[in-house]
């Protein structure tokens, strides 16, 4: 049966090495737009999103994660992705808005043949504070967000195999009952 979605899904896998292509800016916006239609908790649409171009404020929000943040550096794109936490409503779910989203984001990156990789902020820390308020104060954010994590893009600098059938952990599904 045709599958489209999982046609793309296995296509995607985390790329964390990138070429030095220019990714169009209208691409980007369709990526975005794909964000957008994420689901969120009581449709309170918390998430909000940070697409940074700038090398050099890339190579500073890499600098905000003490171990690892150095992987964005050659992405041509970072979107940070973060949640209005400051109103109790709408933070009871805010990783999982904020995943979610960030998911949505993976996928519609592959659909234009490009590569990304999730680089985790929660509970990170950067040079003097969390990576969270690190990068918050580089990007001018107000209070009452948190980040979540970052999507690294850029066009694809390794290889990696699509899944197959023979990776799929059909296991972890259980039918009716455990
Ligand atoms: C919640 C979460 C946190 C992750 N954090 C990082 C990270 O900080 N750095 C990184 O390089 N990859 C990160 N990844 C990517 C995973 O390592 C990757 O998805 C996993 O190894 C499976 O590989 P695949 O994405 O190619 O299927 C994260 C993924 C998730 C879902």
């Amino acid at each position: 049966m045709e599958n489209k979605l999982y046609e793309l899904s296995r296509k995607r896998r985390s790329i964390r090495r990138y070429g030095a292509g220019y990714i169009d800016d209208a691409i980007i916006h369709e990526i975005m737009k794909v964000a957008l239609t994420a689901p969120t908790s009581f449709g309170h649409k918390p998430v909000e999103y940070v697409v940074v171009r700038n090398k050099d404020m890339i190579r500073k929000i890499g600098a905000c994660k003490q171990m690892g943040g150095s992987q964005i550096n050659g992405a041509d794109t970072v979107i940070v992705v973060m949640v209005k936490t400051a109103d109790h409503r709408q933070a009871e779910f805010w990783i999982e808005d904020g995943a979610i989203a960030s998911a949505y984001i993976l996928l519609a990156v592959e659909q234009y043949g490009l590569g990304a990789c999730w680089v985790h902020i929660r509970n990170r820390m950067g040079q003097r504070k969390t990576s969270d308020e690190e990068i918050r104060a580089l990007l001018g954010v107000p209070d009452g967000y948190t980040v979540l994590n970052l999507v690294a893009i850029g066009e694809k600098g390794e290889d990696k195999k699509a899944y197959t059938e023979a990776d799929l952990h059909t296991e972890n599904v259980h039918n009716e009952r455990y």
